[in-house]
């Protein structure tokens, strides 16, 4: 067969291990692994790592915050720093404002998302349980190949936790994975108030705002919430070896919860907010300590974590983004933090280059994992045969330093400026096409294809119901 484009001679990663190979690519998919394969384009890499396209599931891009602030990046600007990142699939959100119907927050996000450079799809984020016909809105959604759902359970689109259970019953029965952001709002509100009232309101007071009791109470009862119902749930961003505690062992008992770890909690600290420009390390949950960044790297060795994404909340830090409000008052500054270019050139450099992980480990987390997670198995994430041509070309040996000034996003920062860097993507390619090649983009806004996403596949749940649900031990009554 003559293939249109051969990659030859790599190092080919995956998620079970690491092999010689050359890949032949026809009509946009993987179609031979071999050797001396024919094509009518080759690239030669010799000397470097081939790994499926990153998978980017948790970023915010044309999104407002839950007060209303719009992200600086859309889905052009944030697409085209994800593909310099080495990814070549962004799952960004499609936030629901109160009182919308789901049906309108997937086309408005439908419209944003039409300049994207990379394939797409969308979390929902469900603010409201009240419109007319949840139920059947999110069925719909759900039908349209959007397959997971994100609730918070905090900021001011908090939902109770009866609502929660009603989007937990909801995902279950189209087949969808909820993702939870799990911290106590109670709590927070309570520390805010008594912080604010003492005028403890620098930076640096965000990090004891947002207590560790407040993600390890909010996990522990979205575990037992989600448990009950038999929900399939995903706490996206922990931050904290207690949370991961609970996680762990949610799992060991069986339950089907799923986590996910950040750059920012592996990289940085919660001295960083005591800095002077200490707005820009403002996220929740907060940066902790070296304690906490040792734990939650032994989470990743030990695959307590599924995923490890970026939470790309991109909000400049000035009078347009993240000071707009309230200047530096840490209650009004806007949470969150960039990161979707590097977060895969991070877990490199720190992860793979210091041998904390492993190169297939890095396949896990940057791709495959969540192909597995978001319906995209077979598609993303993999190099096998049939799979999508979604390649990232690395070289392993680059020696870069970061700096904002080489980035693609539209942010005015980078909270990893200055770091020495090892290994990098050089070259991208979706569906077989070149999308970065020595450092140009070669691709127009609008290439990214929506992909419909399968449902949850649920291989490590029996699917039946827990007692408590069940009618006949407990009330003789029908409950669906
Ligand atoms: O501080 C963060 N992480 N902001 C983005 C929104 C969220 O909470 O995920
Ligand atoms: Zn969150
Ligand atoms: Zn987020």
């Amino acid at each position: 067969m003559t293939h249109d484009l051969v990659i030859h001679g790599g190092t080919l990663v995956t998620a079970s291990g690491t092999f010689t190979a050359d890949i032949g690519i026809k009509d946009g998919r993987i179609a031979t692994l071999g050797s001396d394969l024919d094509g009518k384009d080759r690239i030669d890499a010799t000397g470097k790592l081939v790994m499926p396209g990153g998978i980017e599931s948790h970023c915010h891009i044309a999104q407002e915050s839950s007060t209303g602030m719009m992200t600086a990046d859309d889905y052009r600007t944030g697409s085209v720093s994800a593909a310099f990142g080495g990814n070549t699939t962004i799952i960004p959100f499609a936030a629901q404002l109160k009182g919308q119907p789901i049906q309108d927050v997937i086309q408005v996000y439908d419209e944003r998302a039409s300049v994207s450079v990379l394939d797409f799809s969308y979390h929902l984020i469900v603010t409201d349980t009240s419109v007319d016909g949840f139920q059947d809105q999110m069925q719909a959604a759900f039908d349209r190949g959007v397959t997971s759902f994100k609730v918070f359970l905090t900021y001011d689109i908090a939902l109770t936790d009866e609502q929660f259970l009603d989007v937990l019953d909801a995902a279950r029965r189209a087949g969808a994975l909820t993702m939870v952001h799990a911290e106590n709002n109670a709590l927070i509100n309570w520390m805010r108030r008594r912080m604010g009232d003492g005028g403890y309101v620098d930076p640096k007071y965000h990090a004891p705002s947002r207590p560790v009791a407040s993600e390890v109470e909010a996990i522990h009862r979205a575990v037992q919430l989600s448990s009950f119902v038999d929900a399939p749930l995903l706490i996206v961003h922990v931050s904290t070896p207690e949370g991961m505690a609970e996680i762990a062992k949610a799992r060991l008992a069986g339950a089907p919860i799923y986590a996910e770890t950040c750059p920012q909690y592996l990289f940085l600290k919660a001295e960083d907010l005591d800095r002077p420009d200490g707005t820009k390390f403002i996220c929740s949950p907060p940066l902790r300590d070296k304690a906490t960044q040792d734990a939650l790297w032994r989470g990743l060795q030990t695959g307590v974590f599924d995923l490890y994404s970026s939470d790309h909340a991109p909000y400049r830090n000035d009078e347009t983004g993240k000071l707009s409000k309230g200047g530096s008052d840490f209650r009004a500054v806007a949470n969150g933090m960039p990161g979707i270019e590097l977060r895969a050139p991070l877990l490199f450099s720190e992860g793979v280059v210091k041998g904390r992980i492993t190169l297939p480990q890095f396949v896990q987390y940057t791709s495959a994992n969540a192909a597995r997670l978001f319906g995209l198995s077979g598609r993303k994430g993999t190099l096998a045969i049939g799979a999508d041509a979604d390649l990232a070309i690395w070289d392993p040996t680059a020696e870069w330093t970061v700096s904002h000034d080489q980035m693609h996003d539209n942010m005015d920062y980078s909270p990893f400026e200055g770091r020495q860097m090892t290994g990098g993507p050089e070259t991208i390619i979706q569906r077989g096409n070149i999308l970065v090649q020595n450092g140009e983009l070669h691709a127009t806004p609008g290439d990214g294809q929506f992909l419909r996403r399968e449902k949850f596949d649920r291989t490590n749940a029996a699917g039946i119901k827990p007692a408590e649900m069940d009618p006949a031990r407990n009330f003789g009554a029908e409950i669906t």
